[in-house]
């Protein structure tokens, strides 16, 4: 078995994993999914990480240890394979499923549309039969605010109609959202929280983990903090022309710890409210300019930028930001960390990722 944990650390703390709740987190050595897992840990549940390292680096587990202060359980499979998944469900017998491992590059899924669609919905419809299978009740489903393509009306909703998904990537969140639907419907004894992410950005306040992107970031923070260490020469500016007030595209920007700690609070509410499908923006339900970004992350970093305005990205929307309400009301979730702070972790991460790499 590709356990990764040491076995002393498991036995010595056996008796707490009994009393307990385990949540595998697939995904959880990715940027949302570690964040993720740090946040169950702190409020008790026993997160069970598996991930197939593809698009991630096995130092995120040291990073997560150092945090947590104890190593956490790690299992490298792909979530697609039901031999190996059969074994973790009945190891660790599970009290959730919180599926984030999937493939999220919205320009790459259009060059290789059959690679995102075998890997991201097999991989969730392995996790769904087993847990039907082994009787788990609770799925977290890692969602994006991409099944709103442009929305009519700005801040979005969740009632907002999901248009047509301006690449395979988005549509596969779309047909994932469904598939848990109809899941549920079918097994009335199941709840799901749909989590639909507007843009996470940031890392650890303790610079431990964040974002890992390989070769050149498709993000725009990545793409900035790399630019400024000198990893990149410039960063370029996707349109000015937009309809905006400073004419470049406007997001919502959310702090990965922010994020992470929305999925304990989805999880929560799934063990109190059982049985129940919701889909939940998570934003901060404030837009803010790339322009915008670039001059806040010089104001609370004193880097200098260098950056040119160059042609629009194709598939880019114009703006979109959350209305988070729901969120707010029902999981009782609210943001706490604002973009200066998401800025200035995502720059002390850049800087020890670096330092730890020269
Ligand atoms: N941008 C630049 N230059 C860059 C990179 C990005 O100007 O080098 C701009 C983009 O044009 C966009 C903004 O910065 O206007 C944000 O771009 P990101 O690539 O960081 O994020 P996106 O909004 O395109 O996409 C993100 C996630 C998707 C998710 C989507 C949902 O990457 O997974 O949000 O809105 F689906």
């Amino acid at each position: 078995m590709d356990r990764v944990c040491t076995f002393g650390r498991f036995l010595s703390r056996a008796s707490t994993q009994i009393m307990s709740k385990k949540v595998i987190v697939t995904g959880g050595a990715g940027f949302i999914g570690a964040h993720t897992v740090v946040e169950l840990g702190a409020e008790g549940y026993v997160p069970v990480i598996v991930d197939n390292f593809s698009n991630t680096e096995e130092g995120v587990i040291d990073g997560l240890e150092k945090i947590m202060g104890s190593r956490p359980i790690v299992y490298k499979h792909d979530c697609a394979d039901e031999q190996a998944m059969t074994k973790v469900f009945e190891n660790e017998k599970p009290f959730a499923v919180i599926h984030f491992a999937a493939y999220k590059a919205v320009g790459e899924s259009v060059q290789q549309p059959l690679k995102y669609y075998e890997n991201n919905l097999c991989s969730l419809i392995n996790m769904l039969k087993l847990m039907v299978r082994y009787d788990v009740h609770h799925l977290v489903f890692s969602s994006s605010a991409t099944v709103y393509s442009q929305p009519e009306r700005l801040p979005v909703d969740e009632n907002s109609p999901l248009l047509e998904a301006t690449s395979p990537y988005g549509y596969t969140k779309q047909v994932c959202e469904r598939i848990v639907r109809d899941t549920l419907r079918a097994n009335a004894q199941m709840g799901a929280a749909l989590l639909r992410y507007f843009n996470p950005i940031g890392a650890h306040e303790s610079a431990h983990i964040g974002e890992l992107p390989y070769g050149v970031p498709n993000n725009l923070v990545p793409f900035i903090t790399q630019t400024a260490i000198g990893l990149r020469e410039q960063l370029t500016i996707f349109g000015n022309d937009y309809n905006t007030p400073d004419g470049t595209c406007i997001r919502d920007y959310i702090h990965v710890t922010d994020l992470a700690k929305a999925h304990v609070k989805a999880l929560n509410w799934l063990d109190n409210n059982p049985s129940r499908c919701e889909a939940f923006n998570l934003g901060q339900g404030v837009g803010n300019s790339v322009l915008e970004v670039v001059k806040t992350f010089e104001h609370v970093t004193g880097q200098k930028l260098n950056y040119v305005i160059g042609n629009r990205r194709e598939g880019d929307v114009e703006q979109v930001w959350a209305d988070a309400t729901k969120a707010n009301q029902v999981l009782g979730w609210k943001t706490e960390l604002s973009l200066e702070k998401a800025l200035e972790d995502a720059w002390r991460w850049e800087q020890r990722l670096a330092s730890s790499r020269s």
